[in-house]
């Protein structure tokens, strides 16, 4: 049994501390009981500090939005995994469709902070999914492989369960545009074919496979329910207590 994942990545907003604390004041008592799924906040890097120190005594971790893969140095602008980890967040989104987009991440980058990620014990959520060019050409799956062979290239199967992926197709993020349960089950079970040709089916169906795009609480049930779909990565809904716990509240319904 895989332990659905809910993340609300905060993208550039509610980066002022006190913003932050007030959401997380909310979200705290109402997540108290929830024990059978884990839940990650990733904010901003600027408030990173007081997150972790609200969410101390809680059930819900901290995430980075990313980070680079060297620890120290003439970087400028850059956060390292080790600043994070003596933070103590314990979580960091990878290769996110608009740091590959905007930014130019290329797989090859994600694969060296992901390495850089797991040997400093944070846990990865590693992003993937096609533009919506690529999956009007046919080309998703091809497009997934490839991000699979690349992003986790020389991982081994130990590190590869110690990884979530999350699945967010370009065209349904922050579109309102949601992939339908059917079209994110298939890719996932297509994920987790490819993991198991590299690696094997014990692997392949350990790891955790999330969906993000446009998650909300009136679509989160239909997504949660499906085999293979281990929770979402929420951005918009995520920024809201009572919708993000709406959220949380569906996928711990499909673990009872
Ligand atoms: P939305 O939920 O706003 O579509 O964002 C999804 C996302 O990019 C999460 O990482």
């Amino acid at each position: 049994m895989r332990k659905p994942i809910i993340g609300g990545n905060w993208k550039m907003n509610r980066g002022i501390p006190s913003d932050t604390v007030n959401m997380l004041k909310k979200l705290i008592p109402s997540v108290k009981k929830v024990n059978s799924v884990d839940i990650v906040i990733a904010p901003p890097f600027t408030a990173l500090g007081s997150a972790v120190e609200i969410t101390k005594k809680s059930n819900i971790k901290i995430g980075a939005q990313n980070m680079y893969f060297e620890e120290t140095g003439a970087y400028t602008g850059e956060i390292s995994s080790l600043f994070l980890k003596k933070l103590g967040v314990e979580y960091v989104i990878l290769g996110h469709s608009e740091r590959r987009d905007i930014f130019k991440e290329s797989d090859e980058l994600i694969n060296k902070k992901l390495k850089k990620a797991l040997s400093m014990k944070l846990n990865p959520i590693v992003c993937i999914g096609e533009h919506l060019e690529e999956r009007d050409a046919g080309k998703t799956k091809e497009v997934i492989h490839n991000q699979i062979h690349n992003t986790f290239k020389n991982l081994t199967k130990e590190d590869l369960i110690k990884t979530v992926i999350a699945y967010e197709p370009i065209w349904a993020i922050g579109t309102g545009k949601t992939a339908t349960p059917e079209q994110t089950e298939e890719i996932h079970l297509f994920i987790r074919e490819i993991l198991e040709l590299k690696y094997d089916s014990e692997t392949a169906n350990a790891i955790r496979i999330q969906y993000g795009g446009s998650i909300k609480p009136t679509n989160a049930k239909e997504l949660f329910e499906k085999e293979n779909i281990d929770g979402g990565l929420v951005g918009g809904a995520s920024l809201q207590a009572d919708s993000l716990f709406e959220i949380i509240k569906a996928a711990d319904a499909t673990t009872k």
